[in-house]
């Protein structure tokens, strides 16, 4: 189906409000529930965060009162929402399950984003953050196993493979060296916006997750692995929103994030296998659609323009989840030594030149050890091999892609090496791994 989402009406924002019961939903069961439905929900709960925080900041630096009224409304309607979608979480999912799927989220919803992706130089910085979010996804995926006992599989259910991408430690980066050249405003397409404000909500609540659960284990280890990966999801979040052209107004804003909440739940509402999560989907897309009028009213009144110039008149698919392991194979087999330059492009590692703004930041950092190669140290000590879930062509070339994804320097003290993992690869495969 489709439609233009200017056209259509949507809920009265009077009638958004709901009771306390229908706010708080009924978890789904971590066994049962579709890998995909799972990524659906984390991948709204960020979009709900981002929508709520966005119009705080709006409200902070606005001095317009019938937008401040307006916004605090639809922003109280925003932070309901974002309590039902995060709250479908069951009790008994921990952290390390629930953080397999916020990776599983990066995972398949980047690779999706960059096939669908108009702008080349955008496009290139998806797949550049893809592998790193699939390198954390390896990494967690070992204390998922040493500290639960549990498959990965249980959470992405072989849709996703499990194998070292870009190595953890070369994820840190001086911040400057992070930040992209932004689209302009003027020339860059709905898709485009929608693509990137998707990813940045995304991301964001990644790290947000990271920074409010990582402490929740007792294992020193596991503790310092959150505290690694929750810092290059700030990078993830400082070099996707940087893509944003600065200039667009606070009122094309409001309207890019409406635009995209609208976008999100039509695609989930189309896609999900669950009754009772389709129904939900189909609920809040009614109530973005309303927060979408008076986003393009308000738009329209302050800068007197079209909401169409900047949304344009149709639907847009920003995530569809599904298996995408030959595309991200493809993309780890070309791109994992690929490293940020100074100037906002890309290089290889071997062009990497001493005056590299990333390399004090890498030293610092890692000069006593990085927690995402120590764990393998650890399941390799403990297990004899590291845990690896992926097509049996792939898992041969585990030690040929950490060759191409190491560094000369700096490597921290406790890297694994490609001998290392050589030998950890004629070790007899873990009992699960044929799921
Ligand atoms: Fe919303
Ligand atoms: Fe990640
Ligand atoms: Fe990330
Ligand atoms: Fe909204």
């Amino acid at each position: 189906m489709s439609f233009n989402p200017l056209e259509e009406k949507g809920l009265n924002l009077e009638k958004q409000i709901r009771t306390w019961h229908e706010i708080t939903k009924i978890p789904f069961n971590k066994t049962s529930v579709d890998c995909y439905t799972r990524t659906r929900q984390i991948l709204m709960n960020g979009i709900e965060v981002e929508a709520w925080g966005f119009k705080h900041l709006f409200s902070r630096i606005s001095a317009d009162e019938e937008t401040k009224g307006l916004i605090s409304q639809i922003r109280r309607i925003e932070d309901m929402q974002q309590t039902t979608v995060n709250w479908l979480t069951p009790s008994d999912q921990n952290v390390l399950e629930t953080t397999l799927g916020y990776e599983q989220v990066a995972v398949e919803l980047t690779a999706w984003l960059a096939q669908n992706e108009p702008d080349e130089y955008v496009k290139e910085t998806f797949d550049f953050g893809l592998l790193e979010d699939f390198d954390h996804l390896y990494r967690y995926s070992q204390w998922a196993y040493l500290e639960h006992g549990i498959s990965p599989n249980s959470i992405v259910q072989n849709k996703t493979d499990i194998i070292i991408g870009r190595p953890t430690q070369y994820h840190h980066n001086c911040n400057k060296v992070r930040l992209r050249k932004p689209y302009d405003k003027n020339t860059v397409t709905p898709q485009t916006r929608v693509n990137i404000c998707t990813l940045v909500s995304a991301e964001q609540q990644t790290h947000n997750y990271y920074a409010e659960h990582g402490m929740e284990y007792g294992n020193q280890c596991i503790r310092e692995t959150y505290a690694e990966i929750k810092d290059v999801e700030e990078e993830h979040v400082t070099m996707y929103e940087s893509l944003i052209d600065p200039t667009e107004s606070l009122y094309e804003k409001l309207l890019i994030h409406e635009f995209t909440e609208v976008c999100n739940y039509y695609t989930c509402m189309e896609d999900e296998i669950d009754t009772r999560l389709k129904k939900l989907w189909e609920l809040f897309l009614d109530y973005e659609l309303g927060h979408l009028q008076i986003a393009a009213k308000l738009f329209e009144k302050n800068e007197n323009r079209d909401a169409e110039e900047i949304i344009g008149t149709k639907i847009l698919i920003p995530n569809k989840f599904k298996s995408q392991k030959d595309y991200v194979t493809k993309i780890l087999e070309n791109e994992v030594s690929k490293r940020l330059t100074g100037e906002m492009g890309y290089m290889d590692k071997n062009d990497i030149t001493e005056n590299w703004g990333s390399y004090p930041v890498q030293k610092a950092l890692n000069s006593e050890g990085s927690p995402s190669e120590r764990v393998i140290k650890i399941i390799s000590a403990t297990k004899g091999k590291n845990l690896v879930i992926a097509e049996k062509s792939l898992k041969n070339k585990e030690s040929e892609l950490l060759k191409k994804g190491l560094q000369d320097t700096p490597q921290a003290p406790d890297t694994v090496t490609v001998e290392e993992l050589k030998e950890m690869q004629k070790e007899k495969d873990f009992e699960f791994e044929c799921n």
